[in-house]
């Protein structure tokens, strides 16, 4: 435990709120942030399911608090912010992670399943950085990551079955340079990583038709899916001062599909 705080750029006794923790990613950056000795705020739609990556958390000695908050709702993001501060004190790093991938040809889609969809992955990006950012820029120093995701159109690609997250990935990757632009005055660095094909609840291999997985798997180099803890470490990089001079970057982990 001590020879990871020692070697993680400078994060033990930081503060993370992590969104979209109670699982998936999410979680392995909770438990991946809190062995380098950060306090986590493990954040979620079940309070329940925080507390047991908090239970976790505590188990292997670490420091955390779950709080459930609903990211389209500014006054529960704005409780999740409180609550962060009255625990521990301060927020040094944000990790925007909630998210929701619901396949729907375009002809079909409703302007609810849309609303819903750029409400959680991107107005809930946008909440969550403001009501954090106000208070980095109090401290004039912090840390917030976006996680986007190839599939964000521009410099990534597009999805068929997806335009509507594809469309809230796109527009994460622009919030995230506009932010770093912001922010960068208030010593605030801003950046995104874009997973290729994880293997999570949400694109879990294990529920794939195997011809879609095989289809999936021949358009990446390394011809296999992520795994979540393979983000946790570039979130870890990145929210280290070992990666103190890179502001408006997206981060592509992808296993090559982007190169091809
Ligand atoms: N799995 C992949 O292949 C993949 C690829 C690229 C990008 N991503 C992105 O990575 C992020 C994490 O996804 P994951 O694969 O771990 O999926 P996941 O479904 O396991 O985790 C997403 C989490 O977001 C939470 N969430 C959903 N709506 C919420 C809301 N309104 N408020 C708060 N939390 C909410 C869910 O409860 C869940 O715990 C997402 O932003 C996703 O779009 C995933």
């Amino acid at each position: 435990m001590e020879k990871e705080k020692n070697c993680c750029g400078g994060l033990s006794g930081k503060v993370a709120i992590i969104t979209g923790a109670r699982r998936g990613m999410g979680k392995a950056d909770a438990l991946t942030l809190a062995r380098a000795g950060v306090k986590v705020v493990v954040a979620d739609i079940s309070e329940e399911e925080c507390q047991l990556v908090v239970d976790e958390i505590k188990k292997n000695g670490g420091e955390g608090l779950a709080v459930k908050c609903d990211v389209t709702n500014k006054s529960e993001v704005d409780g999740l912010v409180k609550k962060a501060i009255d625990k521990f004190g301060k927020i040094d790093i944000l990790v925007n992670n909630a998210g929701i991938c619901q396949f729907k040809p375009f002809l079909e889609l409703t302007e609810e399943e849309w609303d819903r969809t750029l409400d959680i992955n991107l107005k809930g990006y946008f909440l969550c950085a403001q009501a954090v950012a106000k208070e980095m820029a109090k401290q004039k120093s912090g840390v917030i990551i976006n996680i986007a995701s190839v599939a964000m159109g521009q410099m990534g690609l597009g999805m068929s079955g997806l335009a509507h997250y594809t469309a809230s990935k796109g527009g994460i990757a622009a919030l995230t340079k506009t932010l770093a632009l912001e922010l960068a005055p208030y010593n605030i660095r801003v950046n995104a990583i874009a997973p290729g094909a994880i293997d999570t609840p949400m694109s879990s291999s294990a529920d794939m038709d195997p011809k879609v997985l095989e289809g999936t798997l021949s358009m990446i180099p390394l011809h296999r899916m992520g795994n979540a803890q393979e983000i946790a470490n570039t979130v870890l990089f990145l929210v280290s001062e070992k990666s103190s001079y890179i502001t408006g970057s997206i981060v592509v982990v992808d296993g090559g599909w982007l190169a091809g």
